[in-house]
């Protein structure tokens, strides 16, 4: 098999089967195959698209690129949740220790920024104390005793997306939804969950400006969880200005706490956008978690939820940020504080 004539192929617009996929995704890991022929193949890619069960392979074929982690000590399903991001995004840290509090099992590996939006693991990590980079051991610990852990990759996990990523980025390939789809759908399948959840968030602070790219791009994900046997679901939701009414790592925290606590207020709209998106992502989560279901309309069975919930949630927040040492009423206190104000 020649390089030469998978980018040939490609080009002309045919469909490329697993074994051309991954003599090209794995030998350009390898090292053998060049940037010069793989940014061939990825403009090939992004001129002519890919059909689904294309799309569906060549995910397949980056997340077992690496390691692949193994949660089955966990009991029950495990959930994971990903945003594909934005700015002031607080979604993750309210909406994790919410499901777990629901009786999900969360354990979500988490990435760093990427472009303009902040990661979940810089947020966390401005809480003193507070370490992402626990064994999977640990983590796999953290999920049985309180339903939710965030690590950091630990794992060589997908290096064929670090690798294309990269190549992406300076070829002027990243804006293409099979490429899109696969990275990021290629990450969770190497993560270990039993189902997912994807927040695909759409507007001007988004990687997708348009309704109908965002659907799109939700479509292609969904689509290439139904050929890989997980479920994954998908909302598109608006990111068209921050979420929250914070912006930055430690300010974005101190928010999410101040939501699990209930002490959060103002900003009407913002905050009913939220909730919105936290119910309908709350309803989801359990369902694929195969724990109790909150369906809209039942008021009995989400009061009970909210009374339990919150408290829940909010105990096993206080003790996953940072194994049980952070003060819930010292947590404002020990957050960094910018020179500016500190200097006050
Ligand atoms: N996030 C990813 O992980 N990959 C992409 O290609 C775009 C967003
Ligand atoms: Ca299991």
């Amino acid at each position: 098999m020649r390089m030469y004539d998978i980018i040939a192929k490609k080009r002309d617009g045919g469909t490329l089967n697993h074994e051309e996929l991954s003599f090209a995704v794995n030998g350009y890991v390898a090292g053998d195959v060049p940037d010069y022929q793989m940014s061939a193949l990825l403009m090939a890619i992004y001129l002519r698209g890919m059909t689904d069960e294309e799309t569906a392979v060549l995910t397949d074929v980056m997340a077992r690129s690496g390691d692949m982690v193994d949660l089955s000590a966990i009991d029950g399903v495990c959930v994971d949740k990903h945003s594909t991001g934005g700015v002031g995004d607080t979604t993750t840290r309210v909406l994790v220790p919410l499901a777990a509090a629901c009786g999900a099992k969360v354990a979500k590996i988490s990435g760093r920024g990427l472009g303009h939006t902040g990661g979940t693991l810089d947020k966390l990590e401005s809480i003193p104390g507070c370490s992402v980079e626990e064994t999977e051991a640990r983590f796999v610990r953290q999920v049985q005793e309180i339903g939710c852990a965030v690590i950091g990759q630990t794992h060589d996990l997908c290096p064929a997306d670090k690798a294309l990523y990269a190549l992406r980025d300076v070829t002027g390939t990243v804006n293409c939804i099979p490429l899109i789809a696969s990275s990021i759908v290629s990450k969770k399948l190497a993560s270990g969950a039993g189902a997912i959840v994807l927040d695909v968030k759409t507007g001007s602070g988004a990687l997708m400006h348009t309704v109908e790219d965002s659907i799109a791009l939700a479509k292609a994900m969904v689509d290439i969880g139904a050929q890989a046997g997980k479920p994954i679901l998908a909302l598109v939701t608006g990111m068209e200005q921050p979420l929250g009414t914070h912006v930055g790592n430690a300010l974005e925290v101190k928010e999410a706490v101040d939501i699990l606590a209930g002490r959060a207020g103002g900003r009407l709209y913002r905050l009913r956008q939220r909730a919105e998106l936290l119910l309908s992502q709350r309803r989801h989560l359990p369902l694929l978690g195969g724990g109790p279901a909150v369906q809209r309309g039942d008021r009995e069975h989400r009061a009970a939820h909210d009374r339990g919930g919150t408290e829940g949630a909010r105990a096993a927040w206080l003790r996953h940020v940072c194994g049980g040492t952070l003060q819930p009423k010292k947590y404002r206190e020990s957050l960094p504080l910018s020179r500016l104000y500190a200097g006050r």
